[in-house]
């Protein structure tokens, strides 16, 4: 029998709850498809759920599993599935978590067929933050007669937000550090440094253009006062909290609920057509899963934090891809480390 891994914890925590078990295959049920996960994406979200912050909204059952995003390649397929085959390249969410694995078993609609030229690491970190980016966009019926700041814009939603309300005509003014200028100028928005004179520098980049709207990914109370001065109307401001509601709802949207499906979808074909590129800011090994998370949580992310898994089951024409991919990683950080590191799941790395 072949094992994997999952990540799992057993009480609300820091990073020191995580731990890393072995997986069994587990069966596909009627109705559902078990996917060997390649690669899956990390949201803040799910470590304030894991640290428990979030026990109003979700309750944790014990031992809980992490990870909402995924690519993978359908193993088994349960009664009923007609339209996927195994070795499908497929990706999706995990409506109660556990993507942060090797397998992962879940109902038929909660999966798209992932489009070719869509990359594993991408498709494997785009259901979340992209669901996400599409709902706060789109809320906001931007267009060619918008001007909309958006903070936190390098980061793994602000990106695909940029380029979002770029693509709907809108000028789009970013807030981020210098470092990222070049890129957030590259897709096509005016970046800004935020901190003390950002008010006047937005002014100054608006070039008289009314700023008609706001997006506050970072989440400071200086983000709804800055839209008030700005002239932004309260309805036409999105607060770090509003985008929170809304990435909850993604995290634990039911497989049956039709929105996630079609958004992903979306967003995959604008990903294969070009006309939203998402940036892989970090991609771990699995057994690097808590490094993975203390990288996103220095906050300076340019796109998404991924992590691929390393081959288990053999055979599929994407093995090479991932084994390679993740290996490359794997060995660099034993070099970096020392080629005795442990890993989490208690091997060596060398
Ligand atoms: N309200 C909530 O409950 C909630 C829920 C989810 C996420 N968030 C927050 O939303 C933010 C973005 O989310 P994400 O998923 O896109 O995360 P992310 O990928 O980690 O965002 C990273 C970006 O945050 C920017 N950033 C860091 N410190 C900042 C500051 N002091 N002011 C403005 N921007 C700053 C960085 O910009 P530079 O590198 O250009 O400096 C970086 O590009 C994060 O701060 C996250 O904690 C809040």
């Amino acid at each position: 029998m072949r094992i994997g891994s999952a990540v799992q914890y057993d009480r609300y925590g820091d990073f020191d709850v995580v731990e890393l078990v072995p997986q069994e295959r587990p069966d596909a049920g009627p109705g559902e498809v078990v996917v060997e996960i390649v690669a899956a994406g990390l949201n803040h979200i799910e470590r304030f759920l894991r640290e428990g912050k979030l026990r109003d909204h979700i309750e944790l059952d014990f031992p809980a599993r992490q990870g909402v995003d995924f690519a993978g390649i359908v193993r088994a397929r349960g009664e009923g599935i007609k339209d996927l085959r195994v070795g499908d390249e497929v990706m999706g969410h995990a409506p109660n978590g556990g993507s942060h694995a090797t397998w992962l078993a879940v109902p038929r609609s909660a999966v798209i067929k992932k489009p070719e030229h869509v990359g594993w690491e991408v498709a494997g970190g785009l259901y979340l933050a992209g669901c996400t980016a599409v709902s706060v966009v789109r809320g906001l019926k931007l267009g060619p007669q918008d001007t909309v700041v958006i903070t936190a814009a390098a980061g793994g939603v602000g990106h695909i937000e940029c380029q979002l309300a770029h693509d709907a005509g809108a000028t789009v003014i970013s807030l981020g550090s210098a470092r990222n200028h070049d890129y957030l100028r590259q897709i096509g928005t005016l970046p800004v440094v935020y901190g003390e004179g950002e008010e006047e520098r937005i002014r100054a980049i608006a070039d008289g253009r009314p700023i008609t709207a706001f997006i506050d990914n970072h989440g400071e109370s200086r983000a709804e006062e800055l839209a008030e001065r700005l002239g932004v109307a309260p309805g036409r401001f999105v607060s770090s909290e509003a985008r929170r509601d809304i990435e909850i709802r993604f995290l634990r949207a039911p497989a049956d609920d039709e929105e996630p499906r079609e958004l992903l979808t979306l967003l995959a074909k604008a990903v294969q057509d070009r006309r939203v590129q998402v940036l892989i800011s970090g991609f771990y090994p699995f057994e690097y899963i808590v490094e993975a998370y203390e990288d996103l949580a220095e906050m300076k992310s340019r796109g998404k934090v991924v992590i691929g898994m390393q081959t288990v089951e053999t055979g599929a024409r994407m093995d090479w891809y991932r084994s390679e991919k993740a290996r490359d990683l794997r060995d660099r950080y034993a070099d970096a480390r020392g080629s005795d590191t442990e890993t989490m799941a208690g091997g060596s790395t060398s």
